[in-house]
């Protein structure tokens, strides 16, 4: 597999209030439904339409009839069952209130609601549909799922994060789109390393068509639990990776670099070396060769985590097709120059020196070991021996 670079732009968690823009109602590229007679629609109560895979709300209102989404963009509610009043359409759940015509919402962080063209033939009205309108609805209910995520993981909240989960796979999105935002939002909010939440995540993917669908969204919701535990809600300070010259270093020469960097702990040059190599579009084996090697230039980094959590990175990054990765990249940095290496600490240091002696004459042992019949094996001598 060959790497991609980020082509597209990379969620922006720094925006996050921002809302989507509203979509385009403008006759252009419409197709029109015909819905019903006028007559048919009284004055101020709203009628429900389903439509090319779109549930409408249509109302009558002093000189016109008009239609918006039917789903409140807050939780859903019809809003053919709110009501109108000055040309404020309020929804009677929680009284979010929309212009009526332009489905402009008058709360400030609220979503706007869809309107949709309303064209009246013969006592008859027909409404316009965009063409595309409902992959592009299906696409504005995900991107209103990552946002309640990203509020969910940036306060810490199982609720929230589970109410968010339930709204994505309700809206069509994928569970490589979840689990990549929950990666990305995990790399990019934080400062630490990997935690269990990349591993929890990364089996969610791997398992998915093993596992009993009832328990899918319980499998995302604690995973992702995971990665909002480990997060801060500030973002990782940014690096780049070198320019590109016509004087490029070569694999050699970064590999022996980042092997430096990474036991001097020097975690700014390491994360700049890994990145150039996905700037430059290196595969996955050269990547993942760099890490591993670091990885395993010392004993048990980490209690072995580093290991495993680089093999999590690498399998959940093919799992969302590398989506993202300038990101999801970076902890494993951390995780590779800030753990502990095992030769580091006083337990190995006392228990090492005396069972060398031993290990220097393994191959020895085992040879007698294979070598004696069966019946003359003395296990407890043999056991002497290695302790
Ligand atoms: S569902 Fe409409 S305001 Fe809450």
């Amino acid at each position: 597999m060959t790497l991609r670079t980020p082509d597209s732009a990379p969620a922006d968690f720094d925006n996050d209030q921002a809302p989507p823009p509203a979509p385009s109602t403008t006759a252009e590229d419409m197709v029109f439904h015909e819905l019903c007679p006028t007559a048919d629609v009284e004055e101020g109560v709203g009628k429900p339409f389903s439509i090319d895979g779109n549930h409408l709300a249509v109302y009558r209102y002093e000189d016109g009839f008009y239609a918006c989404d039917n789903r409140c963009p807050h939780m859903g509610y019809p809003l053919s069952e709110g009501s109108v009043r000055d040309g404020v359409l309020i929804c009677h759940w929680h009284h979010w209130e929309f212009d009526l015509k332009t489905g402009g919402c008058f709360l400030t962080n609220g979503d706007d609601v869809a309107s949709f063209p309303i064209d009246v033939r013969d006592d008859v009205l027909f409404v316009g549909i965009p063409k595309g309108a409902k992959s592009a609805a299906r696409q504005r209910l995900v991107d209103r799922g990552k946002r309640a995520l990203e509020q969910g993981l940036k306060d810490r909240s199982t609720f929230l994060i589970a109410k968010a989960v339930t709204a994505l796979r309700e809206s069509g999105a994928t569970p490589q789109e979840i689990i990549q935002h929950g990666l990305f939002y995990g790399a990019h909010k934080t400062s630490d390393g990997w935690s269990s939440g990349v591993a929890i995540l990364t089996l969610c993917g791997n398992l998915w068509d093993d596992i009993d669908p009832a328990d899918h969204n319980l499998f995302l919701v604690h995973g992702l639990t995971q990665i909002a535990n480990r997060t801060s809600g500030s973002s990782r300070r940014q690096r780049f990776p070198f320019p590109r010259t016509s004087a490029d270093p070569d694999l050699v020469t970064l590999k022996r670099w980042f092997r430096r960097y990474i036991d001097l702990r020097d975690r700014g040059a390491a994360e700049r070396i890994l990145l150039t190599l996905h700037d430059r579009g290196e595969p996955v084996s050269v990547l993942s060769d760099f890490v591993f090697t670091a990885a395993t230039d010392f004993y048990f980094t980490g209690d072995g985590h580093a290991l495993d959590f680089a093999n999590k990175m690498f399998e959940g990054l093919d799992y969302v097709g590398w989506e993202g990765a300038h990101e999801i990249l970076r902890p494993i940095i951390v995780d590779l120059v800030s753990r502990t290496r095992h030769e580091e600490t006083s337990r190995w240091q006392d228990a090492v020196p005396v069972l060398e002696p031993v290990l220097s004459r393994i191959e020895e042992i085992w040879a007698a070991n294979q070598a004696a019949p069966e019946e003359t094996l003395d296990v407890s001598a043999f056991t002497q021996i290695m302790l």
